[in-house]
């Protein structure tokens, strides 16, 4: 069930969602206020994701590396995390989501991790939407965790990877890499997010500052992401065409 679950014709999606300080900081407001922005946007996207195609939304909500930054924004995060997975839990329940986290949980509060696995057994059910929350996630440890797992002497085939990688990850496992990644907040980086899933994702970068992230945003996201040509290495329909016809 879990491998065929969600359809393999819908969308894989990523958001890497950013923004949220400059947003804040530009009306004048603490950094705070633009993580709490955020979080209605967090809303909007799940709300509109499975009407867009979408059955698995993996967001980017704490980096690893975003430990760095000072202990007071931290704490509101973290604090933010919880009240919004407490608050929505009702809502995912009634719109088929469910939720898993990604991400170490060791460094995260208990309360927090009672939180997560709280969330996590509420919505098993869920069969719409994937909800994946990456929290305390960095892509690099994630793929040499799960490559400390790879058997000595067994075949390491970029599948059995993807799968081990995928398991490792959470309880509801998604291989077969992200479709379409999306940033918000105007910066055109990776900032260590999902490396491997994204080997052939489709890139879209969108000026908007997250709090100002909203559905209209998603769906062109989503519209840019179907007019693109994947080609996975192979020739683009012109040129196979062009290909086979000089062939003939
Ligand atoms: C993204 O917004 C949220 C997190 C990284 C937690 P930022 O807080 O990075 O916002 P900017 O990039 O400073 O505007
Ligand atoms: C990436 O944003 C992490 C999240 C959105 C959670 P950052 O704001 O941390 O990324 P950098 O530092 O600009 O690369
Ligand atoms: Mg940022």
């Amino acid at each position: 069930m879990q491998s065929t679950w969600p359809a393999r014709d819908l969308l894989n999606v990523a958001i890497i969602m950013d923004g949220n300080g400059r947003w804040a900081t530009r009306r004048g407001l603490p950094r705070s206020a633009g993580h709490r922005a955020g979080a209605d946007a967090v809303r909007r996207v799940i709300e509109a994701a499975p009407e867009l195609g979408i059955g698995t939304l993996t967001l980017f909500a704490f980096s690893s590396d975003n430990w760095r930054r000072p202990i007071e924004e931290v704490h509101a995060l973290m604090w933010l995390l919880r009240a919004f997975l407490r608050s929505e839990t009702k809502r995912f329940i009634e719109s088929g989501a469910r939720l898993t986290v990604i991400g170490r949980r060791d460094r995260l509060t208990a309360r927090l991790r009672t939180e997560i696995r709280r969330v996590e057994r509420a919505t098993a059910g869920g069969n719409k939407l994937n909800v994946r929350v990456a929290l305390d996630y960095s892509a690099r440890e994630s793929i040499v965790r799960a490559a400390a797992r790879l058997q000595p002497g067994v075949d390491a085939s970029v599948e059995t990877f993807d799968r081990i990688l995928a398991e490792s990850l959470s309880d509801a496992p998604v291989t077969g890499g992200i479709d379409l990644l999306i940033r918000s907040g105007g910066e055109k980086r990776l900032s260590d997010f999902l490396l491997w899933e994204c080997a052939y994702a489709e890139l879209v970068f969108s000026d908007r500052m997250w709090p100002d992230f909203d559905r209209d945003e998603l769906r062109s996201a989503v519209e840019e992401f179907h007019r693109r040509e994947r080609r996975f290495g192979g020739l683009g329909v012109e040129a196979a065409a062009a290909a086979s016809a000089g062939a003939g």
